[in-house]
């Protein structure tokens, strides 16, 4: 099973971008983990993040007929991108949507995903933990 992790903007500042929400861990630390949950459940994953909308689409397009998931945090592009929603209904690859944070604990302007509705399943306020759960959900059917 091939995976497509996609995370955006501003996560590759992980580590340094408000830790007492995000933590303290960097992005290749993250990174690490992803890679250690796919070869966990035996699948291969390429990790790929923009702080670019376009680049976003351009990536999930080009999964077309190439992978067998996606696991996307969108990051601030959750709460404001059709874009990237639509690239994702287009493709109809099973997604599952990951955020460190709660986001529904915070301010109300993340309360509302875009990518929700396209998602098989939201996995929210688990740090790293989400993106393995995200893995094992896609690949084991692992609720
Ligand atoms: C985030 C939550 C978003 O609201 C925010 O814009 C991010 C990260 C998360 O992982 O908790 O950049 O997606």
């Amino acid at each position: 099973m091939k995976l497509l992790i996609l995370n955006g903007p501003n996560l590759n500042m992980l580590g340094i971008r408000e830790p007492e929400i995000y933590g303290s861990r960097n992005y290749a630390a993250l990174c690490d983990n992803i890679s250690t949950a796919a070869a966990e459940v035996g699948a291969e994953c390429e990790i790929f993040q923009s702080n670019h909308e376009g680049a976003l689409v351009d990536k999930i397009q080009g999964a077309y007929g190439r992978f067998d998931g996606i696991v996307i945090n969108p990051a601030a592009y959750t709460h404001t991108s059709v874009a990237i929603a639509d690239a994702l209904a287009a493709v109809a690859i099973p997604t599952v949507e990951v955020h460190l944070s709660d986001v529904m604990k915070r301010e109300s302007f993340r309360h509302h995903s875009f990518v929700s509705p396209i998602a098989r399943k939201t996995y929210m306020g688990l740090g790293f933990e989400g993106y393995r759960r995200a893995i094992r959900y896609l690949v084991l059917g692992e609720e």
